[in-house]
């Protein structure tokens, strides 16, 4: 699986010293924090006494997307998290290299599981986020995805996911169409998800969709809010 997706990413990816870069992530990285400034609250004032809130990012990739977020929100701790271990070293580095200190150390989950299994408690997440995930990699990830946002979000948190989604049944434009059937040619449990099938697995979770944002090149952020 690890090495399926590192192989996703093979002639797009380049190494600058003990960075990974992804062209993908350096596109879509600031349409996503104008879309992150309106939904996340970060007024020191607000959280006064206690713990600064918790943005935890599932499947971080090259950990490019919290480098650029955490310096938008210093009142927040961001934890970074991935499920191929060859991606923490990256991670690390961008971690170590931000100049307002609030990215955690990253953590090895595989989001298929119980967050419990790696420390957290229920109902003390104040952000989950997850770009790019969804589509690529097995349904079952979604799956644990949307459990556990359900389960260790704290109530009325909000859920975060950026990528292609079909809505209805349909896949559009066409480019997505054939994004969509080159994912599958690649491995045939990844592929585009549907937006009303996400609904009901969110509804099953005590998730309900609050916001859907159209974002550059036919990708979308949507926005989960737990009951
Ligand atoms: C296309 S990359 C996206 C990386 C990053 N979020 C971004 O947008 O640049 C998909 C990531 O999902 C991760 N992934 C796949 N299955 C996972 C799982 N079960 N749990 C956590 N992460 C997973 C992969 O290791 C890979 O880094």
């Amino acid at each position: 699986m690890a090495n399926d997706v590192a192989m996703f990413f093979t002639g797009e990816e380049s190494y600058k010293g003990e960075k990974l870069i992804y062209p993908a992530a350096s596109r879509n990285q600031d349409p996503i924090l104008q879309v992150l400034k309106r939904f996340i609250i970060c007024d020191a004032d607000n959280i006064e006494d206690e713990e600064s809130p918790l943005f935890l990012e599932i499947a971080s990739g090259s950990g490019q997307h919290v480098a650029h977020f955490a310096p938008n929100f210093p009142g927040v701790r961001f934890q970074p998290t991935e499920v191929d271990d060859s991606l923490i070293g990256s991670i690390s580095y961008y971690a170590n290299h931000c100049k307002t200190k609030n990215i955690l150390t990253p953590m090895l989950i595989d989001i298929c599981n119980n967050l419990s299994a790696y420390g957290f408690e229920e109902n003390s997440v104040d952000y989950m986020y997850n770009a790019n995930m969804i589509h690529i990699s097995p349904y079952a990830c979604t799956v644990g995805l949307f459990e556990n946002a359900g389960n260790y979000l704290k109530p009325d948190a909000l859920m975060i996911t950026y990528g292609p989604y079909s809505k209805d049944g349909q896949i559009t434009p066409e480019s997505n169409v054939q994004f969509h059937a080159s994912l599958k040619a690649r491995n045939a449990e990844w592929g585009i998800r549907d937006i009303t099938d996400l609904i009901k697995l969110a509804e099953t979770n005590n998730l309900s969709l609050m916001d859907t944002i159209e974002m550059p090149a036919n990708n979308k952020t949507l926005i989960w809010k737990k009951n």
